[in-house]
């Protein structure tokens, strides 16, 4: 009886875990992978900005330009930098020896970041960079402490100068319908050359190409999903129907 006790304890334990859930609180996003506008956007933002270091060595280039309804030749032309084939999976030249040395960790993969962290962590990690003298590169980050990731957006965000407000519930003005608190930094360092909501606008856009890196068939699969409820619905009648009638003389 006793070993049973234990054995229910220990089964309860780890959801107890999970219903901590993260220190830090987040900024919410919904992810939405039928905007091919938002998911184009971001794919050009992560070519431009990320995969410099950071591979996704399990998608191939030609997979994103169909799923993203980028026609082949553009996508060779203005996203690929590296002088990778389109069919090739999207690799970096980086030595991760080295990127230890230079960072204090390797940049990680991140094809399926989205799936490990989630899109609020993400939206909200890529907005939470400040200026911190302390660390070697200038910069620590509010969500993930003492990063060893560069603020690469640092021209286009800016810097801050004191840790922004991440995770704080948007704040709507009631008369003009503005949302105040768009601007998460109380003092710029360095201004950047887009403003907090243009920004913000970006950082959606990239998150939600992670997470559709993350889950790539995910509306194809939800539109499959009730084509199949359809069928079973219909195929119901017709077992409903021959179920009576092998029934009809048995009673
Ligand atoms: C100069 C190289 C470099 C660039 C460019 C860069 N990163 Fe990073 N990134 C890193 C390093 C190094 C880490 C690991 C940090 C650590 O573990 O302390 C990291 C970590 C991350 C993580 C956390 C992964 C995890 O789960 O621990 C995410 C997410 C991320 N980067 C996203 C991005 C995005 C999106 C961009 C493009 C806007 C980008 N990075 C550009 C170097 C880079």
């Amino acid at each position: 009886m006793k070993k049973l006790i234990l054995g229910l304890f220990m089964t309860v334990l780890p959801t107890l875990a999970l219903a901590a859930g993260p220190a830090v609180s987040l900024d919410s996003v919904d992810a939405d992978h039928t905007n091919k506008a938002s998911l184009q956007r971001g794919a050009a933002t992560y070519m431009n900005y990320c995969a410099g270091c950071h591979s996704m060595e399990y998608a191939r280039y030609n997979r994103i330009a169909a799923d993203l309804e980028i026609p082949e030749d553009l996508f060779l032309e203005n996203l690929i930098f590296t002088g990778a084939k389109i069919g090739e999976l999207i690799e970096i030249g980086m030595d991760k020896k080295q990127a230890e040395a230079w960072f204090g960790s390797a940049p990680p993969d991140l094809t399926l970041v989205s799936r490990v962290r989630g899109e609020d962590w993400l939206y909200s990690y890529l907005r939470a960079f400040y200026k911190d003298d302390s660390r070697p590169l200038g910069v620590n980050n509010a969500v993930f402490e003492n990063v060893g990731m560069p603020h690469v957006m640092v021209a286009e965000q800016g810097l801050c100068a004191v840790p922004p407000r991440i995770g704080t519930a948007p704040n709507v003005d009631p008369l003009s319908g503005n949302v105040r608190n768009v601007d998460i930094c109380d003092s710029w360092a360095i201004e950047g050359s887009m403003e907090p909501a243009e920004f913000n606008s970006a950082m959606y856009d990239l998150t939600n190409f992670l997470s559709y890196m993350g889950d790539p068939i995910k509306v194809e699969r939800e539109r499959l999903g009730i084509l199949v409820l359809i069928f079973v619905a219909i195929f119901f009648i017709f077992a409903y129907l021959l179920n009576r009638e092998y029934w009809k003389d048995v009673h």
